[in-house]
């Protein structure tokens, strides 16, 4: 009856789940899954009755299969589930579970930063500082554009946008959001922000933020028309997944000048960048580091664990993944 951790978790889930009762030999941990052949990856797990996976893996219907009748969970280790086939998990009788709160607050920062970065240019300010060319100050030298007083455009506000809005307040801004559904308390004061269309916040926006997940409605919803409509003084960040952008298209925006920067920390196909985004000017990419801090893997480690032993006592997990019928 094996729980199989399919990856380095931060903290150490094996302890916490011997502590929980579970005997040693009972917790397997194989940190380097995602790099096995689906066929090795489907022998080791057969017969798993918990999987905790990394979002680099896909969980499809053969997986699930592979690992037979006793499979009751799985605890992704990521708020994003768009690597889970949640039908395919339906059907067999499995639950699926996610830890949205430690995600939240470290994505925003990293969203924050890079909306930062690249109004202001700091990647292009970095390199020359180091390049041993730079004159010294001139007036018009990497010359970015303001922020303060600016307009935030939030896309697909959750919990990981609301945190985007919280932190314009202190540059005063107006703040604008796409969502599937009014978000009351964004609109209180002092984000006192408005729910928008996509096609009406992006001519408006100096900052368009994506923290929609990704789903068949937002494939490529920043795409060449999308992309159009940006002012060409925005800058555009994406920390939510790769495939919500149209990395083709914007590099040839980027490229032409048509937008002001772009920063990116998810890809359409990780670990690729696309080769373009790595030499159009005023691009800052980072390698999917968004919740990247010790206390929040730590604490997504341990929200990981109590998913599983939730569902293994029959208990309701504190972040069950329901299928979401609009998607
Ligand atoms: C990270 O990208 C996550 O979805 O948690």
């Amino acid at each position: 009856m094996p729980i199989h951790v399919l990856l380095n978790c931060v903290g150490d889930p094996t302890r916490m789940l011997v502590q929980a009762g579970l005997a040693t030999d009972e917790v397997i941990v194989t940190p380097n899954a995602a790099e096995l052949a689906a066929s090795d990856l489907h022998r080791l797990i057969r017969g798993a009755t918990a999987i905790l996976a990394p979002l680099t893996i896909q969980i499809d219907g053969d997986l699930l299969d592979a690992a037979g009748d006793d499979l009751k969970v799985v605890a992704n280790y990521a708020v994003g589930v768009d690597n889970i086939d949640l039908e395919a998990c339906s059907t067999r009788g499995v639950i699926v579970c996610n830890g949205p709160p430690p995600m939240v607050e470290p994505t925003a920062d990293i969203a924050w930063a890079l909306v930062l970065a690249t109004a202001r240019r700091l990647r292009e300010g970095i390199t020359l500082a180091e390049s041993g060319s730079w004159r010294g100050y001139e007036p018009d030298l990497l010359l970015g554009h303001r922020l303060t007083g600016g307009t935030l455009l939030v896309v697909g506000a959750g919990r990981i946008g609301a945190a985007v809005a919280r932190r314009s307040i202190g540059w005063g801004m107006t703040v604008h959001y796409t969502a599937r559904s009014e978000k009351p308390h964004l609109h209180e004061p002092p984000i006192a922000a408005s729910r928008v269309t996509l096609e009406e916040g992006l001519p408006l926006a100096d900052a368009v933020v994506l923290t929609t997940s990704l789903n068949s409605s937002t494939r490529h919803l920043m795409n060449e028309r999308t992309i159009g409509m940006m002012k060409p003084e925005a800058v555009l960040v994406n920390v939510s997944r790769g495939p919500v952008v149209d990395e083709a298209a914007l590099a040839a925006a980027l490229r032409d000048g048509r937008i002001h920067g772009a920063g990116l920390d998810v890809f359409e196909q990780e670990p690729r960048i696309h080769p373009d985004l790595l030499t159009a000017p005023n691009v800052i990419v980072l390698p999917h580091i968004g919740s990247a801090t010790v206390e929040d893997r730590t604490d997504l480690t341990r929200i990981s664990v109590e998913n599983i032993l939730a569902v293994l006592a029959e208990k309701e997990p504190a972040f069950r993944v329901r299928i979401d019928p609009a998607s």
